[in-house]
């Protein structure tokens, strides 16, 4: 298992890779897996705004082509606004509510209340909590029956 630490540096390298151009916030994702496997993923902006896409879910879908999201155990979000070719501020990004959706998924395929460590582009100011915290009386698969 990597630290936090660790964990929101791998978060913080994949933010390095978004394609925002037009909100110029970028966001990496470190998606870990219960055996310490971590894969990432950023956000990947287009055109046509409304359909970019978060890190979180981009993360979320490596995770599933290298081990399945029944694996993931732990997620670091990590980003914050690009200027002068910098991505900076120490605020922690949260997930936003589809992603919190998406990790709901893996947790309710895991079987495990997801921990979700959210930072800023720099500092050490991370809060870390869980998916059942951040989407509480979610509408998750079992509600299909
Ligand atoms: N973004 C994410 O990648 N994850 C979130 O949870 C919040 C927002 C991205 C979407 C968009 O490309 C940019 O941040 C500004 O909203």
């Amino acid at each position: 298992m990597a630290s936090t630490q660790d964990l929101v540096a791998r978060a913080r390298e994949a933010a390095q890779r978004a394609h925002a151009p037009y909100s110029r916030f970028h966001v990496g994702c470190a998606v870990e897996a219960a055996d310490g496997t971590v894969v990432s993923g950023a956000n990947v902006e287009n055109a046509c705004y409304r359909l970019g896409l978060c890190a979180e879910q981009a993360a979320l879908s490596a995770a599933q082509h290298a081990f399945g999201l029944r694996e993931v155990a732990r997620i670091a979000v990590a980003g914050g606004p690009m200027r002068d070719d910098i991505i900076g501020g120490a605020e922690p990004i949260t997930p936003c509510g589809g992603c919190r959706q998406a990790i709901l998924e893996a947790a309710a395929l895991s079987g495990r209340d997801i921990e979700v460590i959210c930072a800023g582009a720099d500092g050490d100011d991370w809060v870390v909590t869980t998916i059942s915290a951040l989407l509480p009386a979610a509408f998750g698969p079992a509600a299909l029956g």
